[in-house]
């Protein structure tokens, strides 16, 4: 068995919070190349979050692996102060190690697999947004036959998928076996800022198909401290979605949390690696596509998913989208509502305006 573990934190960012200084690339990269329980790596960046693409055959949720990725993070903090990089270390909300890095403030998707004779994965990274903002495309990749054609015509898909739904507020999960169950799980999931699709199983076999981080970093600090900026891996091809039908659901830039401040909506825009800088009201939200063929855990790529023309028209859409929901400026829906404002600095404005209401 393989394990692909995907750890992800913003430990600082250069200028702001648009983009990653090559020193934290370079200072996690030494760390990783001497450690003997990793099979490979591949240490990237989207915006100003660093990427850790992990492979090796400990399972998830290993302490050596997640206390390895905390001391990359740590190391890389150390660094970002050194260049007074910008809210450097901001994503670590503990000062020691606890045996399991998902709740200490990074972002974790990890999934153990049997490789197959071809194994085509994709990770998926997102900047400025919150992981609800995999629930459209990852609803569409593996439920909607529109997106999707193996599920109408591919026999090994046609019974449909496992859909297990995490309940971020109250952690509770629940499963939905789709198609079947559709309409109930979309009563969820229409709520991103809540409810998050977690994984995806094949209905035939129980294979996994997808998983995501589903870490929110205000809920855990219990304050403003910067978006999640989730990320996911996704198994492709032979009795998964194909590689364009996992892309195809990001031809449609939907409205996603967390621009400016984390307390806007703007378009989820798919760019090639190069472009995911966000500049523009610290946005908009981003998402990068880096594909891998596994080589017995060695990641051969990457290849840059969305570098290519046929996604020229989503980010002239996006940046339309993105125009006309900036001429909200302060006002609902371009500003979030007033529930998932509570984590922003918004209540301390709020507050001080209380003893000026006389009663109507
Ligand atoms: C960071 C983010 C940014 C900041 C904004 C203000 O995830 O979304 O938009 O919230 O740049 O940052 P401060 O309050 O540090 O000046
Ligand atoms: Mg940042
Ligand atoms: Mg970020």
């Amino acid at each position: 068995m393989i394990t692909l573990s995907v750890i992800k934190a913003d430990v600082g960012g250069y200028v702001g919070h648009s983009h990653m200084h090559p020193a934290l690339i370079e200072t996690a990269k030494s760390i990783l190349s001497s450690n003997n329980i990793l099979i490979d790596s591949h240490i990237t960046s989207c915006g100003d979050d660093l990427e850790l693409i992990l492979t090796h055959k400990k399972g998830v949720d290993n302490q050596d692996i997640h206390k390895l990725a905390w001391n990359v993070f740590e190391k890389c903090t150390a660094k970002a102060k050194e260049l007074k990089l910008y809210g450097a270390g901001q994503d670590l909300l503990k000062d020691t190690f606890s045996g399991n890095i998902k709740g200490m403030g990074p972002g974790v998707a990890e999934i153990e697999f049997e490789e197959r004779p071809s194994e085509p994965i994709l990770i998926f990274m997102a900047d400025k947004t919150e992981p609800g903002a995999w629930n459209l495309p990852v609803f569409k990749m593996f439920a909607d036959p529109f997106t999707t054609a193996g599920l109408v015509i591919d026999p090994k898909i046609h019974d449909g998928f496992i859909f297990e739904i995490h309940d971020v507020i109250e952690n509770k999960k629940v499963d939905f076996a789709l198609p079947k169950e559709m309409y109930d799980m979309l009563a969820l999931i229409g709520q991103p800022s809540r409810y998050v699709i977690k994984s995806v199983r094949r209905s035939s076999d129980n294979e996994i198909g997808a998983v995501t981080s589903t870490q929110r970093l205000n809920l855990m600090a219990g304050r403003y401290v910067g978006k999640d900026d989730p990320v996911m891996i996704v198994r492709t091809q032979s009795g998964f979605p194909a590689v364009g039908e996992a892309l195809e659901p990001f031809t449609f830039p939907h409205l996603v949390a967390g621009w400016m401040r984390g307390s806007h909506h703007g378009p989820f825009m798919p760019c090639a690696q190069k472009q995911a800088n966000p500049t523009r009201f610290d946005g908009p939200p981003r998402v990068i596509c880096l594909g891998f063929q596994l080589n017995n855990g060695k990641l051969l790529g990457p290849v840059d998913m969305f570098d290519d023309v046929s996604f020229d028209h989503v980010r002239h859409q996006a940046n339309k989208v993105a125009d006309y929901m900036r001429r909200h400026g302060p006002f609902e829906p371009g500003r979030l509502d007033a529930n998932n404002m509570e984590y922003t600095t918004l209540p301390d404005v709020l507050k001080k305006l209380e003893n000026r209401f006389k009663p109507l």
